[in-house]
């Protein structure tokens, strides 16, 4: 069986399947998501990207450790470096991507999530980056996304003690946009992918973009990169679609797809 999965269409789904372990990602299954990422990145017919993991009990969790408990120093470093493309590549996608966490949520698993840009939770999923407990830190930008995400304290709480939280503090805390029933996690997922693909896609492509700057840039470097985006969306036929459609009182019709 795949390991991962990949459902075209667009609302695009991928998922990792790999449920006997968790859907924990070894180095094939992380080459893969980069491979996929690639086709993802050319097809313009996909306008969203939603992630989760295979049964009922996990999204991902974690890199896997078996894999892991064989590694050198290089390959350490190298799966390491594997996974900041993939994250980095989920950030640099021009669509929104949606991670529908359906279970356990660590390590890898928390930072896959927070590569995407909305995460929906199931009442039963768990985060937390417990890698310290295994004498090991987060590898696939935990140290640098989850501060960014949900502030130092928490961020070094986590990290630190390894503690999980529930799906319910992950909303109160920030990390997660949405907690829903078990059973209603891929239809609020869909729902909500439905809902930013009614959206001008170049608009959102430049909205995603300049968010990225807010975690690439000084305050001073993003703000400039604001305006020129903001700028470049009023030579879009989406800026003159939108604006116009408000003054005559009706839905827009996008044209960039
Ligand atoms: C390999 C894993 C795994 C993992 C679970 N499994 N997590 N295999 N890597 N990360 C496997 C178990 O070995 C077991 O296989 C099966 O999945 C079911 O797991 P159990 O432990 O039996 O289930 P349960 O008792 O319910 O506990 C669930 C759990 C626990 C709390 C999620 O599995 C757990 O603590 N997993 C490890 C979580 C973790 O530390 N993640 C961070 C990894 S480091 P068998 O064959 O026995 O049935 C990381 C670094 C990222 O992510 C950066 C790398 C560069």
């Amino acid at each position: 069986m795949e390991e991962l999965l990949f459902d075209k269409g667009e609302i695009a789904t991928m998922t990792v399947n790999r449920p006997k372990a968790l859907n924990a990602l070894n180095p094939a299954v992380v080459q893969e998501m980069a491979k996929v990422l690639r086709d993802v990145r050319h097809d313009r017919s996909i306008r969203v990207l939603i992630v989760t993991g295979a049964g009922d009990r996990a999204f991902i969790a974690g890199a896997d450790i078996a894999a892991m408990a064989q590694m050198s120093v290089v390959d350490g470093m190298e799966f390491c470096r594997l996974g900041h493309r993939v994250a980095a590549t989920f950030e640099d996608l021009p669509i929104p991507v949606i991670a529908a966490v359906n279970g356990f949520a660590l390590g890898g698993g928390t930072e896959v999530a927070l590569a995407c840009d909305l995460i929906v939770a199931s009442e039963k999923a768990r985060f937390g980056q417990p890698e310290i407990n295994l004498g090991l830190i987060p590898g696939f930008g935990g140290t640098q996304r989850l501060p960014h995400r949900i502030g130092q304290a928490r961020a070094r709480e986590l990290i630190m003690t390894g503690d999980m939280i529930d799906a319910k503090t992950a909303y109160e805390w920030g990390l997660a946009n949405k907690v829903v029933a078990p059973e209603q996690l891929m239809a609020e997922a869909r729902a909500l992918a439905e809902k930013l693909a009614s959206k001008s896609g170049f608009a959102l492509r430049q909205a995603k973009a300049a968010l990225r700057a807010s975690f690439t840039m000084t305050e001073s470097e993003g703000l400039l990169y604001e305006q020129s985006a903001f700028g470049l969306t009023f030579g879009s036929a989406d800026k003159a679609e939108g604006t116009q459609a408000f003054v005559e009182k009706r839905a827009p019709k996008w044209l960039h797809r």
